[in-house]
């Protein structure tokens, strides 16, 4: 078991009071109504939950990764979507701006995220989903500043976030490509960013994914997110911070599979057949033990990988331990949250009970924020030491030899 310290302990039973009083009620209406849930995102500000992260100096409360872990899987246990809220109010874009900005840019998303903001963080392309680093959203050097042309897609937040850390690819005065850089842009403050068309999704339904377009979006110099090495690193650099947005992605699957496995264990205690409650066949009860075994390992490897450094005095999380945490318990949640379904019987088919919901939710864990293909090369290439380029130089189709 993982030990937690008193002051953790105390933080997760603040959130889990949050979450089962104010954000648990509201769950399936903010599914059914495909609404963002202001009300708990209220909650989460009044019991500063958002901009945890937030180093003292910016008027945060300075509390680590595997603090905001915490409290994104009791989030998580009760509503997927708040768990995201939770993600992206204290990782992701949120420490990326917390390393690598300067004081006015930590400045201003410090006030945003404590004041409840979501950043969104807009990196997927049409054209470049796995191949994020094959983007072609350009910020074109004008003056002291920047344009910015493209278009991203899939972005969590779009029309409700405000700040948002867009990646692009820079080219100097000249035209010269200069490398990946981060810029940011508040909505209805930014001109020429766009909120695009709306996806409708199969789960997640109560945060947006919309399309962000940028036409002629025009940032001054002070909206330049340098990465710390130039923009020469920028891609590898913005990655690497985005290592905490992922582990957070990680346990809001850990959190909504915990929640299925629980009542998936209290319903087995309760529901008879045979003259006798479900949990007493040994093929209920080998169900149940290995959903609490692959919870535990999941939850070991999230925490661990949240409590991690990468090398080189990276402030953020392993990236290896980062995508091993993802890729284990993306998958293994989903594979509880549907073991939970099956215990429930046909009552886990209705769209009445919470778990229908949640398996539709919990599905998305592969996908966003690296599929657990992508992730396994990037774990690959890291115990090999290995560069493993995806793309086709090097190989030939046997097509097309002759
Ligand atoms: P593709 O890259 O087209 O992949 C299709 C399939 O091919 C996948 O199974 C993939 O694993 C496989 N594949 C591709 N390349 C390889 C390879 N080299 N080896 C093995 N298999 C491969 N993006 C953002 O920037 N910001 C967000 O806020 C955001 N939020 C999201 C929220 C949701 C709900 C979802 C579903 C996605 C979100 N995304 C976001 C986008 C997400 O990061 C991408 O969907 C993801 O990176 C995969 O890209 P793709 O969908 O284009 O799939
Ligand atoms: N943490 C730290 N460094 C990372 C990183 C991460 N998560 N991802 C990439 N990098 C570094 C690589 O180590 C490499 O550094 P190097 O030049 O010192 O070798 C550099 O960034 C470029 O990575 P590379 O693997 O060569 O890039 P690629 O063009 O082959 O693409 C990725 C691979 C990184 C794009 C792909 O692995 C990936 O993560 N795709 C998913 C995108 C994603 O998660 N989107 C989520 C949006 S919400």
């Amino acid at each position: 078991m993982w030990q937690l310290t008193e002051k953790q302990l105390d933080l997760q039973a603040r959130a889990r009071a949050v979450a089962t009083e104010v954000v648990g009620p509201r769950a399936a209406e903010v599914d059914r109504t495909e609404s963002y849930p202001w009300e708990n995102v209220e909650a989460l500000r009044e019991a500063g939950m958002t901009g945890m992260t937030v180093p003292a100096e910016f008027g945060g409360p300075g509390h680590s990764f595997l603090d905001a872990v915490l409290v994104v899987e009791e989030m998580a246990k009760q509503c997927g979507v708040t768990g995201r809220i939770a993600v992206e109010a204290n990782m992701g874009a949120i420490s990326a701006i917390m390393a690598y900005g300067t004081d006015d840019q930590r400045r201003l998303a410090a006030g945003l995220v404590l004041d409840g903001d979501k950043p969104a963080i807009c990196i997927t392309e049409p054209g470049a989903g796995s191949a994020a680093s094959m983007m072609t959203t350009r910020a074109d050097r004008r003056g002291d500043g920047y344009v910015l042309n493209g278009k991203k897609h899939w972005i969590t937040g779009g029309g409700v976030s405000r700040l948002h850390l867009v990646f692009a690819r820079v080219f100097d005065e000249h035209g010269e490509e200069e490398g990946i850089g981060g810029f940011l842009a508040i909505r209805d403050e930014t001109p020429g960013l766009v909120i695009g068309r709306r996806e409708p999704t199969m789960g997640l339904r109560g945060i947006p994914e919309t399309e962000v377009l940028f036409e002629d979006m025009a940032v001054g110099a002070d909206m330049v997110l340098m990465p710390p090495s130039g923009f020469g690193r920028g891609f590898a650099e913005l990655m690497n911070s985005y290592n905490s947005q992922r582990v957070g992605a990680g346990t809001v699957a850990l959190g909504l599979a915990t929640g299925a496995y629980e009542r998936a264990l209290a319903y087995t205690k309760e529901r008879e057949q045979f003259d006798r409650p479900i949990a007493e066949f040994q093929g209920v009860q080998w169900m149940l033990a290995d959903m609490s075994i692959r919870l535990e390992a999941a939850r070991s490897l999230t925490y661990r990988a949240a409590d991690s450094h990468g090398p080189d005095g990276s402030p953020f999380p392993d990236p290896t331990l980062a995508a091993q945490a993802k890729v284990f318990t993306s998958e293994n949640c989903i594979d509880v949250a549907n073991d939970a379904l099956q215990l429930f019987g046909a009552a886990g088919y209705s769209r009445n009970n919470p778990i229908e919901r949640i398996c539709r939710d919990v599905r998305m864990f592969t996908i966003g924020g690296g599929t657990a293909q992508i992730l396994r090369t990037v774990v690959a290439a890291r115990i090999l030491d290995m560069k493993l380029p995806q793309t086709r130089d090097g190989f030939q189709r046997l097509a097309d030899r002759s």
